[in-house]
């Protein structure tokens, strides 16, 4: 038998005001010439004036540089386009500000400044990709967990899909987790970006790939999700709740090492095909999700009843994910996150090419039960 394989990521400094000891860790890993990714929704907010102030806003253009043409879902001409910003102005490192749409192009961009010209969508036949400009990773999301992740999802224009390139190369060098920065997320944002939080969290947590590390940590991520992310959304300058998403957020991204489910599959041809959040796309399918994989093995969510604080330990199988999924949705229900796909315009047109790509899509091959073509389609009929 083949061994089961698992290692662990990332420094990271957590803290609010934690962003301060930036320039003393860009120093200590020798950037000078620093570019900055993110996107143009982050101009006007109080994480990018922090991040200018941290850097000196006189010294952007001789000793920092600015892209921030990244769009939500980020598409291949982002990557291609941070690239020619970094070898433009002969930068040696990147700092990605943002959701997990510029943390990804900036950790994509290192992949084309070390071999300009490259097809992204050849990612996988590249054998070496060591010698990456170092990354550092600020989120001002709380949901993809993407800073330490080794994964950059991008839209290529081959297939006009996510594509998920990974490799442990794009690991970010730092990262900085400081609620400070989180604190102008609108509530909504805040909800969303949470759930995909929690999506990643219970879905890495009942896929039944071995790695019992990455389980602990999703447990614990949703009793801090379930405890926080209300608090964040009821009042967006709450301090602790700010600082325990980030954390959790991160473990979720930690967790789904091990891979994540359906829902995952469903919520990519949302963001794709209709444009939408990825957060929200997750928590519109995350109920039916979790119905679907209950059936197929019962007592799968006790222990994420137990994580959430229910007292499921001496149900019977059925009524402790009965209990679970009830709660998850009237979780999401209380998060403003209970809307049907038709609300945010999906269309029953779309459901043939839903289907199709959700089918393609990698993340279920790692779902709990296996999930058919048939399967998909009834799951979005049920969330349209
Ligand atoms: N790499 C991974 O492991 C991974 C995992 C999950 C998701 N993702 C990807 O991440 C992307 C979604 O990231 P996201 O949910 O963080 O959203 P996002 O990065 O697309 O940002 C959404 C919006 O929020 C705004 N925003 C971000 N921070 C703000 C702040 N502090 N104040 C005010 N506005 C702010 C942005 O300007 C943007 O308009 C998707 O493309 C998804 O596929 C990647
Ligand atoms: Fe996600």
């Amino acid at each position: 038998m083949s061994p089961a394989i698992f290692s662990f990521p990332t420094t990271t400094l957590f803290g609010a005001g934690a962003l301060t000891e930036l320039p003393k860790r860009l120093d200590a890993l020798r950037i000078q010439r620093p570019l900055v990714v993110t996107d143009p929704g982050l101009l006007s907010a109080h994480a990018f004036e922090v991040l200018q102030q941290t850097l000196g806003k006189k010294e952007q253009g001789r000793n920092w540089f600015l892209y921030f043409g990244v769009h939500p879902n980020p598409l291949q001409q982002d990557v291609v386009e941070a690239a020619g910003a970094f070898r433009t102005n002969d930068c040696d490192g990147v700092i990605a500000l943002g959701g997990g749409s510029p943390l990804d192009v900036g950790k994509a961009a290192r992949l084309l400044v070390r071999r300009p010209g490259f097809d992204l969508a050849k990612f996988y036949d590249e054998p070496d990709w060591s010698g990456l400009a170092p990354f550092v990773a600020i989120p001002t999301t709380a949901g993809t967990g993407s800073e330490v992740g080794r994964s950059s999802v991008i839209t290529l224009d081959s297939t006009r899909r996510k594509a998920v390139i990974f490799h442990p190369q794009l690991l970010a060098k730092l990262v900085f987790l400081d609620p400070e920065l989180t604190l102008g997320l609108p509530p909504r944002l805040t909800a969303a970006t949470g759930a995909d939080a929690l999506t990643h969290c219970i879905e890495s947590y009942t896929c039944p790939v071995f790695h019992p590390m990455c389980d602990g940590i999703a447990l614990e991520g949703i009793r801090l999700i379930v405890d926080a992310l209300p608090r964040a959304c009821r009042d967006g300058h709450d301090l602790d709740a700010r600082g325990k998403m980030l954390v959790a957020a991160a473990m979720g991204a930690v967790a789904f090492q091990k891979d994540l489910g359906v829902v995952h599959s469903m919520a990519h041809p949302l963001s794709t095909l209709c444009g939408m959040h990825h957060g929200l796309a997750n928590a519109l399918c995350l109920v039916a999700g979790m119905r679907f994989c209950a059936e197929g093995k019962p007592g799968l969510y006790r222990r994420v009843g137990l994580a959430a604080g229910l007292e499921v330990m001496k149900c019977s199988d059925a009524e402790a994910d009965q209990r679970t999924i009830e709660f998850i949705a009237r979780f999401l229900a209380g998060l403003g996150l209970n809307t049907k796909l038709r609300d945010q315009g999906v269309k029953p047109e779309h459901l043939d090419a839903l289907v199709a790509q959700a089918f393609e899509d990698p993340c279920h091959k790692t779902n709990a039960v296996p999930v058919t073509v048939a399967d998909f389609r009834k799951l979005y009929q049920e969330v349209l």
